[in-house]
C-alpha cells in the first residue's frame, strides 16, 4: 500500500475530524500519500477527492461534523456506482482505503473490497455504539455528554414545576445513548429498544410516586424503543395519569454536533493511527476497534450492526437508584 484514500461517511459523529487527522498524519509519517475523499462514497464516485498533507488537518482535532463532509450513498449499493468509484481511485493509484462510519459504511466497503482488491479499513464512527467488536465508537462519549448536559438543565424545570418530563434520545435501534445519559442524570425510567418495557409497571410505579408526593419525574426514552419515541409514550401516559403535568422535550440532532471530549478525541487518534499501521502490516479489511483498551480487529463482515446486549444488572441498578 502507497497511496491511501480517507473518508466519513453515513451520519456525522464528533470526533470524525480526531480521526482523519490521525490517518492523513500517521500516513505521511510513513511516507504513503494520503488522499482525502469528499461526501463518503458520493465523492469517490463523482471523482471529488483531493492530496492532503499534514498542514490540512491543522486545528481540527476539536472541531465537531467533519471536514470532509459526509453522506449516505445509494449509488455506491449499485455495481455501476463502484466500478465508477474504483476507476477514480485507480486512475489517481489509490490502493488503501480508510472508511470512518457506521455499520452502513462497512457493508459498502466489504463489497467494493471484495470486487475490486482495494483493502479497506473501517473505524466506528457513530453517536450510536451500534457496533460489535468495540466497546467505542468515536462520538458517542461526546453525544451522550450533550444529552447529559441537556436533561440536567431539563431537570432544573421540571423541578420548579413538579413536572413530569419525557425526553427522547438519539440512537436509532440502539439504546445506549438512553441508558448511560438516563443513568448519569438519575432518571426514573429509561426505556430502550434492547428491553420489553413493562408499560403497566412503569404506570403504577409513577402512581405510588404520585401517591407520596413525588411529582417530578424524568423518563429518558431511546428513539428506537418500542412505543416509537418521547412522543407515544407521552400520549400513554396522559391518558392513564391525567393529573401529571406532562411535557416532552426531544433533543434530536444536537446530539451530533459541537466539540468531541477528550475520550472521543483519543479514540479517534488511537484508532487512526492504527487503520495505517493495518494498511501498512497487510491487516486488511477490518475494522480497528477497542475492547479491555486493546486494539481489536475483527473482519468487516462481523463489524456489521449488531445488538449488543444490555446488562440485566444495568436496569436493575436504575430501578434501585431511581427511588
Ligand atoms: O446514526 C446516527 C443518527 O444520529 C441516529 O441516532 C439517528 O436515528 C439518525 O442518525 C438520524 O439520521 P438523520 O441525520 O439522517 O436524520
Amino acid at each position: 500500500v502507497t497511496k491511501i484514500g480517507v473518508l466519513t461517511s453515513g451520519g456525522d459523529s464528533p470526533g470524525m475530524n480526531a480521526a482523519v487527522r490521525a490517518v492523513v498524519r500517521t500516513g505521511n509519517y510513513h511516507g504513503l500519500e494520503v488522499y482525502g475523499i469528499m461526501r463518503g462514497y458520493s465523492g469517490m464516485i463523482e471523482d471529488d477527492i483531493f492530496q492532503m498533507d499534514s498542514r490540512s488537518v491543522a486545528n481540527i482535532i476539536q472541531r465537531g461534523g467533519t471536514i470532509l463532509k459526509t453522506a449516505r450513498s445509494k449509488d455506491f449499493f449499485e455495481p455501476e456506482g463502484r466500478a465508477k468509484a474504483y476507476e477514480n481511485l485507480k486512475k489517481r493509484g489509490i490502493n488503501g482505503l480508510v472508511i470512518i462510519g457506521g455499520d452502513g459504511s462497512f457493508r459498502g466497503a466489504q463489497k467494493f473490497s471484495n470486487e475490486f482488491d482495494i483493502p479497506c479499513i473501517g473505524l466506528p464512527g457513530t453517536i450510536d455504539k451500534d457496533i460489535a467488536g468495540s466497546d467505542f465508537t468515536i462520538g458517542f462519549d461526546t453525544a451522550v455528554n450533550t444529552a447529559v448536559e441537556a436533561i440536567d438543565k431539563i431537570r432544573d424545570t421540571a423541578d420548579a414545576h413538579d413536572r413530569l418530563f419525557i425526553v427522547e434520545v438519539m440512537g436509532r435501534d440502539a439504546g445506549y445513548i438512553a441508558l448511560h445519559s438516563g443513568i448519569a442524570t438519575g432518571a426514573e425510567n429509561i426505556l430502550i429498544p434492547e428491553t420489553k418495557t413493562d408499560i403497566e409497571e412503569l404506570i403504577s410505579s409513577l402512581t405510588e410516586k404520585e401517591k407520596r408526593k413525588k411529582l417530578v419525574n424524568l423518563i429518558v426514552v431511546a428513539e428506537g424503543d418500542e412505543y416509537g419515541g418521547a412522543n407515544e409514550v407521552a400520549e400513554i401516559i396522559k391518558k392513564r395519569l391525567p393529573n401529571a403535568d406532562t411535557r416532552v422535550c426531544i433533543l434530536g440532532h444536537i446530539q451530533r454536533g459541537g466539540s468531541p471530549t477528550c475520550l472521543d478525541r483519543l479514540i479517534a487518534s488511537r484508532m487512526g493511527y492504527h487503520a495505517v499501521e493495518c494498511l501498512l502490516n497487510g491487516r486488511f479489511n477490518v475494522m480497528v476497534g477497542i475492547l479491555n483498551n486493546k486494539m481489536n480487529y475483527i473482519p468487516l463482515d462481523n463489524a456489521i450492526k449488531a445488538k449488543q446486549k444490555i446488562s440485566e444488572d444495568w436496569l436493575k441498578i436504575v430501578k434501585i437508584l431511581a427511588s
